[in-house]
């Protein structure tokens, strides 16, 4: 097969494109130990994913493609790995003085409050662990901390003295390592802190408390992009930003701001999460796009970040919340289970292409506020 060249097959290969991640499986060097040689084409697919689906549509597309445009090839053998993503370590200096132990930090934001980024931090880091990872959160909203209702835990955590001073132990359910200021002071007191002392409170949770080893730290932040969430953002090693936005404009237009304050400090977005995208009727199963259709969407594509995914919205994400029961160990069976577990797979993706890139900053024009 004089007329078939390497590059030819691997440009066919690059067509295949990673669901929801804005890139294609050569350039996830998710294709190793190519050899083509006669009319026999031999390569090893391995899929950095904990989703099954995902291995098996690279493998189906791949093949077909090939069959489509390489008619005269007698042979294709394509050895598939199963393969449990490895999670890849950002290296950042500042991270590893003050978080040694971890891997990667994730911040949950949004530029409006009452978008659901507790929601989406909380379900977010449980659908994490479930996958096997070692998850930690920390309720950074020190002003309005949500995670001890929302997780249905109400504890001190122990503190204990080290060669280093004394450190604190987090609090631990579902599986995360749990810290908020809603474990250390009282619910009716509120919090009137100031700036500064709002990031050293997250400084201390990240360096006065013994996290371990954990593959992510999540951190659940406070609403809008003001000079207190600037500080927070610079305070904390960050991997990379989730923002949570939901359909509405107003909503978009503070999703953008948010999106911009992160570029400012040189913060990879890791892509836009759309909350309360739609409504499932239960009677029914219809679809109601309560606050108009694709607004996450097109906002990604407008800002050229990846969308993540959409959680549709449902009372029983309210309960859940409410009760301290998330929804994936609540009703696992429900698309809204697997819309957050999507996310989540999305999400990981995401923190390994940058690792592997790099913090590589990508400049866009916003235009004015
Ligand atoms: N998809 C959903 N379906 C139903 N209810 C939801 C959904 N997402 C969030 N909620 C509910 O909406 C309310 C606000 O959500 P949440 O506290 O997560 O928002 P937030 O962005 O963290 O708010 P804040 O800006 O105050 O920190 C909560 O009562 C939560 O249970
Ligand atoms: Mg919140």
């Amino acid at each position: 097969m004089a007329d078939i060249t390497q590059s030819e097959v691997l440009s066919v290969l690059k067509k295949v494109k990673v669901p929801n991640v804005k890139t294609d499986h050569l350039t996830l060097n998710s294709i190793k130990n190519f050899s083509l040689q006669e009319d026999a084409l031999t390569f090893d697919l391995s899929v950095y994913t904990t989703d099954g689906n995902i291995e098996k549509d690279a493998y189906d597309k791949m093949a077909d493609s090939i069959k489509a445009e390489f008619p005269s090839l007698k042979e294709i053998h394509m050895n598939v790995g199963a393969s449990k993503p490895q999670v890849s370590t950002h290296n950042d200096p500042k991270k590893e003085e003050m978080l040694p132990g971890v891997k990667n930090t994730i911040a949950v934001a949004s530029g409006k409050g009452g978008v659901g980024k507790s929601t989406v931090a909380v379900n977010l880091a449980v659908a994490l662990a479930k996958d096997g990872a070692k998850v930690g959160l920390i309720d950074a909203d020190i002003y309005g901390p949500s995670i001890p209702l929302m997780l249905g835990v109400q504890q001190k955590p122990r503190v204990f003295q080290t060669d280093n001073g004394m450190k604190m132990e987090p609090v631990e359910s579902y599986g995360l390592k749990l810290i908020s200021i809603g474990f250390l002071v009282d619910e009716k007191d509120p919090v009137i802190w100031r700036g500064p002392m709002a990031s050293g409170a997250i400084k201390q949770f990240m360096t006065d408390v013994e996290w371990g080893e954990l593959d992510y730290l999540v951190f659940d932040m406070p609403p809008g992009t003001g000079d207190i969430q600037l500080t927070l953002v610079q305070t904390i090693p960050l991997t990379g930003a989730v923002i949570v936005t939901t359909p509405q404009e107003v909503s978009l237009i503070d999703a953008r701001k948010a999106l911009r304050m992160f570029h400012r400090v040189n913060v990879p977005v890791l892509g836009i999460v759309e909350n309360m995208s739609y409504f499932i009727a239960p009677d029914t199963g219809n679809r109601y796009d309560i606050f108009g259709a694709g607004g996450g969407q097109n906002l990604s594509n407008e800002l050229d970040t990846n969308f993540l995914g959409g959680i549709p919205i449902d009372p029983r994400i309210r309960e859940g919340g409410d009760k301290g029961i998330p929804i994936i160990y609540e009703s696992p069976d429900t698309e809204e289970a697997r819309s957050v577990t999507a996310i989540a797979h999305n999400i990981t993706e995401q923190v390994n292409i940058r690792n592997a890139k790099g913090t590589s900053k990508v400049e866009i024009s916003l235009g004015d506020d």
